[in-house]
């Protein structure tokens, strides 16, 4: 039998037990807060908000550009605007990656951003920040759903190109490969099908999935995966040799609208890029497709999780790295 003092150190040790990892937890995900510009900036998502809007109006892609941009950035260091710095001193930017070059876009879009932010409160919002919150509002003025964006990252003092290189997933390898590029990121598979989703709106490059039209395997054939149909419309877009830059919606149907048809389209074997497709082929994860082209609110509702998942991974706070007063370098 133990007594009351045994007792009473037993129960102290089993708190501690609890509290520690949890200290690991707000380590890792540091002390992110919807209301973290609430005293010092109160104005920013409005500002953000009304900028991205009048971007989109004129050029409905830009949503699409500035979601992926967030995605850009969380896959690599984290969530800390590594994204944004140009080339310069000892830094060499990640806009020359294999995934960024002559593809991401948006840049001036947070430029401007920021802009006008620095000009009402100066040195208080991070471009990081800036960028998920552009990110959230690009996605609800597609029609998509909407969220409290966790705030208060910093931004980095450097940028890894060799990072983006590795870390983002290429569109031609197999679903283990780009599963594997999440979790490593401490995603899952949920993660990867219902993030995918995203490619609902915006462009690809024919050079992102030229090898499905034409010889997927090496044997001069098409996908088999690929209907026919839509694979001849791609043909006509896309020559066999030549127009790398020529643009082709990731979503054939409603493409500048945040909806479910980008997991319809999987079922009826129209995806455009080989990781859409094997979202569909692969037996872990088709049920999740399917069940998201029956039910667009519980696409929206993981949509959301996962977003805001995304956003926490490994964010600079308290004291670590800095808010940039331009997010194209770092502050001298
Ligand atoms: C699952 C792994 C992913 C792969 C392999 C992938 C790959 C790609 C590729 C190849 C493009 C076209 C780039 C080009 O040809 O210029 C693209 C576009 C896009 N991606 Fe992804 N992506 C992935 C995940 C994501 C995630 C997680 C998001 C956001 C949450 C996202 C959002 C977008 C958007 C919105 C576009 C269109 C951008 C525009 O029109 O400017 N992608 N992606």
């Amino acid at each position: 039998m133990c007594n009351n003092n045994a007792m009473k150190k037993y129960t102290i040790f089993v708190s501690l037990l609890a509290i520690v990892p949890l200290c690991f937890v707000s380590k890792a995900y540091g002390q992110l807060s919807p209301g973290f510009y609430d005293n010092t900036c109160p104005n920013v998502q409005a500002i953000v908000r009304s900028t991205v809007i009048n971007v989109i109006v004129q050029d409905p892609r830009m949503a699409a550009s500035l979601l992926r941009l967030h995605f850009l950035d969380c896959f690599v260091q984290g969530c800390d605007a590594s994204l944004l710095l140009d080339s310069s001193g000892s830094i060499i930017s990640e806009k020359g990656s294999k995934a960024n070059k002559n593809s991401a876009r948006g840049f001036e879009v947070i430029d401007k951003i920021k802009d006008q932010v620095e000009t009402i409160c100066p040195g208080v919002v991070s471009c990081a920040d800036i960028l998920a919150i552009a990110a959230r509002d690009s996605t609800s003025s597609l029609g998509g759903p909407s969220w409290l964006v966790n705030l208060g990252r910093r931004d980095s003092l450097e940028a890894s190109l060799s990072g983006s290189n590795d870390n983002i997933p290429d569109p031609n390898t197999t679903f283990e490969t780009v599963l594997s590029k999440f979790t490593s990121q401490g995603l899952d598979m949920v993660d990867l099908v219902a993030l995918s989703g995203a490619h609902t709106i915006g462009k690809a490059r024919c050079s992102s999935f030229r090898q499905r039209l034409y010889n997927q395997n090496g044997d001069g054939k098409p996908d088999a995966t690929l209907d026919p149909l839509y694979g001849a419309g791609l043909r006509i877009q896309c020559p066999r040799s030549g127009g790398d830059q020529n643009l082709v919606n990731l979503d054939p149907v409603t493409p500048i609208q945040f909806d479910n048809f980008y997991y319809r389209n999987l079922v009826r074997s129209r995806g455009l890029l080989n990781s859409d497709q094997t979202l569909f082929t692969n037996q872990a994860s088709w049920k999740l497709v399917e069940q998201y082209a029956g039910n667009k609110e519980l696409f929206f509702d993981q949509f959301v999780i996962s977003m805001v998942k995304m956003g926490k991974l490994f964010p600079l706070t308290g004291s670590d790295g800095e808010i940039r007063r331009n997010c194209r370098r770092v502050n001298k």
